[in-house]
């Protein structure tokens, strides 16, 4: 178990000191349930891993991306993060939460006319363009709204990062950013220094996802400034942003070990003070970009088992009330997770059971293999863990399933975060036609 999860005497599973049976009574099932401390003690592992350096400027912005609502994105302005957005949608979700403009930073690979000149009219404090349409773009803007606009520009090293290993791919085969072994990069960098309207402040870089490792951002980090040095040599532009972006792992099942959180940190810092003592480069603020880590062990998905089939000689299958529609990351990416049942957390756990989702489709598969009691069956609850990063944020309404409610809890009580979508709400925006067909 993880964060504030505990056992009752009953035997029920309780988080942030909430009895999620009385969490499924009160507001249905499924549900997601996000543990607000852990949440908050993830933002400040990461404040205090910074910390330790005094002569560092850094940054934390959350990536929104993970799990976009209002209460979120007020949660991570109360602990005084940066925010990360890539879309007129999370922006305006940022901005209905009352984030301060000027700490939100713009990201995407399509912008938008209207998401550009949004971000401009809302006054967001930085843009990461990541191409030179998007530069010629967002210049025009500018020039015709006379507004500045302080620019990072994203490039891509040639390294990916996954789990538990990374790679020099070489070649950047990748829809993001300026490459920077091609030259890409070096005349973005020129064409933003000729702009009269764009202040460029430095590079983003974002090397994967689940990343269990400190090597892959080692050799980002020093590819990245090995060209800043060219930079400040041909251009005599300085970094003043040097942002790594997101992607620290975190533990879905026992066998993800994560590193702690300063390892990564200590490790992108002390390669940025070497490559910049040896290339005689400024020390950069250093800014990064965790979505998953801040929010992902945080979030519990609660379900009411139902249907069973037992296959002899194959398999135990029990379907859940939800699925690939809250959670497609097992259909998507053969995500692990794992699961408890909650209304029976104190009882041996030895029966393998297939967790199947309820929408109409073979590869709705939550868990391959969890162990449940004996005991466990139709009518009882399932947690599954480690579901708050990418499960609500990629929710659809396949099947025409309504997106379940989320709930925050913390200290014995629980906050109605976001209300479960009705039948209504699915039909909200359909149309009739206008005149039938008639058949003749
Ligand atoms: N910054 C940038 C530019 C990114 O593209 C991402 C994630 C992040 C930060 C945050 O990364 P994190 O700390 O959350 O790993 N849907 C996938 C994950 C896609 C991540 C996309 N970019 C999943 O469910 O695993």
């Amino acid at each position: 178990m993880l964060g504030t999860q505990t056992v009752s005497d009953e035997g029920h599973l309780m988080i942030g000191g909430v009895d999620t049976v009385d969490l499924a009574r009160e507001f249905g099932t499924p549900l997601y349930i996000y543990d607000r401390a852990s949440m908050r003690s993830k933002i400040k592992e990461f404040q205090s891993a910074f910390a330790r350096y005094k002569d560092l400027d850094w940054q934390i912005a959350y990536a929104s991306k993970a799990f976009s609502t209002i209460a979120m994105i007020q949660l991570a302005n109360e602990y005084g993060l940066s925010l990360d957005v890539v879309s007129g949608g999370e922006l305006y979700t940022a901005l209905k939460a009352g984030f301060p403009a000027e700490k939100i930073h713009f990201h995407g690979n399509n912008k938008s006319d209207a998401e550009l000149k949004l971000a401009l009219e809302s006054g967001v404090g930085l843009i990461i363009v990541d191409n030179f349409y998007e530069l010629e773009r967002l210049e025009a803007f500018c020039t015709i709204s006379g507004k500045q606009m302080a620019v990072l520009l994203r490039v891509t090293p040639g390294v990916e990062a996954h789990t538990h290993e990374f790679i020099m791919t070489g070649h950047d085969d990748t829809k993001f950013g300026f490459n920077l072994d091609n030259g890409m990069a070096d005349r973005a960098v020129h064409q933003t220094l000729q702009s009269p309207h764009l202040d460029l402040r430095g590079v983003h870089c974002h090397i994967g996802s689940q990343i269990f490792e400190t090597e892959g951002f080692n050799q980002a980090v020093r590819l990245v400034l090995n060209a800043a040095a060219t930079w400040k040599r041909d251009e005599n532009f300085e970094l003043q942003v040097l942002n790594v972006g997101g992607g620290f792992g975190i533990r879905y099942t026992r066998e993800d070990h994560p590193l702690p959180v300063h390892r990564y940190i200590d490790q992108i810092v002390s390669t940025v003070r070497e490559v910049c003592a040896a290339g005689s480069l400024h020390l950069p603020s250093i800014w990064i970009e965790p979505g998953r880590s801040i929010v992902g062990e945080a979030g519990t998905s609660l379900y009411t088992l139902g249907s069973t089939k037992n296959i002899p000689g194959i398999r135990d299958y029990i379907s859940v009330d939800g699925g690939m529609a809250d959670n497609i990351r097992p259909a998507l990416y053969q995500a692990k997770y794992e699961a408890l049942c909650a209304n029976r957390a104190g009882d041996p756990a030895g029966h393998p059971v297939t967790i199947a989702g309820k929408c109409c489709e073979t590869g709705d598969v939550l868990i391959q293999e969890a162990l449940l009691p004996e005991s466990c069956g139709s009518g009882d609850l399932l947690a599954v863990f480690s579901t708050g990063a990418y499960g609500y944020s990629m929710a659809s309404h396949y099947n025409r399933l309504p997106n379940p409610a989320v709930v925050f809890v913390e200290n014995g009580s629980a906050e109605l975060v976001v209300r479960r979508e009705t039948y209504e709400d699915l039909i909200r925006n359909d149309l009739p036609l206008k005149a039938l067909s008639g058949r003749s």
